[in-house]
């Protein structure tokens, strides 16, 4: 079981603590099974880039990115070493702790 923390770059949004979560899950999972917002305008086929979070701990944790999630990182704007798709970032079979932050997500939502 994973204990998962998740911090907001969007004003007003505190930071979240998840305890018991299940491997073999993606961090989008994560997030959509406990009502967090995070986008995933293509549905979580990695074919945008709304659901780009930064992994700030327990990377080791997660399968290892792929060629298509590591092209489409490289149009975020303000990804680094720590960015990931949350779609396409699945929880091993283990256990520990993950620390993930989410980008202000409204830059998503000004024209829906
Ligand atoms: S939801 Fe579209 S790339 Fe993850």
């Amino acid at each position: 079981m994973y204990t998962i923390q998740i911090s907001f770059e969007e004003e007003g949004l505190m930071p979240i603590s998840l305890t018991n979560v299940e491997g073999g899950q993606t961090l989008l999972e994560v997030a959509v099974n406990n009502n967090i917002p995070l986008q995933h305008q293509c549905g979580g086929v990695c074919s945008c880039t709304t659901c780009h979070v930064y992994v700030e701990k327990g990377m080791a944790r997660i399968r290892e990115m792929n060629r298509r999630e590591e092209d489409y990182l490289g149009r975020v704007k303000g990804a680094n070493m720590e960015s990931r798709l949350a779609c396409q970032s699945l929880l091993l079979e283990d256990r520990g702790e993950i620390s993930i932050r989410i980008p202000d997500q409204r830059r998503y939502l000004k024209n829906t």
